[in-house]
C-alpha cells in the first residue's frame, strides 16, 4: 500500500507544477559592441567565460579594465601577450569605459 501511495505521489509532482497563466520570459538584449579589438577579446576572453563578465561591470575606468586583464592574465594564467592586452583594454574603454581614466 505505502508502496502505491508513493508511486501515486511522484507521478502527481508534474501536475503540480502546471501554471494557469501564460509565462513570458524577458527578453534580454547582450549588448556586445563590435569594433577594433573585438576578435582580440573573443580570441583571448571568451575560452574561459562568457562576454557576460565584461558586460556585468558596467562602465569602468582605463585603469579598471586593465587591471582586470592583468588580473587575468597573473592569477588566472591567461596566456595574453602584451600587444594583445593593450589592444583588449583599448577595446573595454573605448565600448565599456566611462570616460575617466583612472
Ligand atoms: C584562463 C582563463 C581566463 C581567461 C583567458 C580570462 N578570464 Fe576573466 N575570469 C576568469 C576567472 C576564473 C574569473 C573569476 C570567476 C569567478 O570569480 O567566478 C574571471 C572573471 C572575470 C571578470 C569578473 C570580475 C572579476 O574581477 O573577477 C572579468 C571582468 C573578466 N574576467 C574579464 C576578462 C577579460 C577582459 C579577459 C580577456 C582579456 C578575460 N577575462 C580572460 C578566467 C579567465
Amino acid at each position: 500500500m505505502k508502496k502505491i501511495i508513493s508511486i501515486a505521489l511522484i507521478a502527481s509532482i508534474p501536475l503540480m507544477a502546471q501554471v494557469k497563466e501564460k509565462i513570458e520570459v524577458p527578453y534580454i538584449p547582450f549588448p556586445i559592441k563590435m569594433g577594433k579589438g573585438f576578435d582580440s577579446v573573443q580570441a583571448n576572453c571568451l575560452m574561459c567565460h562568457s562576454f557576460g563578465y565584461i558586460i556585468n561591470q558596467g562602465r569602468q575606468s582605463r585603469t579598471f579594465w586593465s587591471s582586470k586583464v592583468k588580473k587575468m592574465i597573473v592569477h588566472f594564467k591567461a596566456p595574453i601577450t602584451e600587444k594583445d592586452a593593450k589592444t583588449i583594454t583599448n577595446y573595454l574603454f573605448e565600448h565599456y569605459g566611462n570616460g575617466k581614466e583612472k
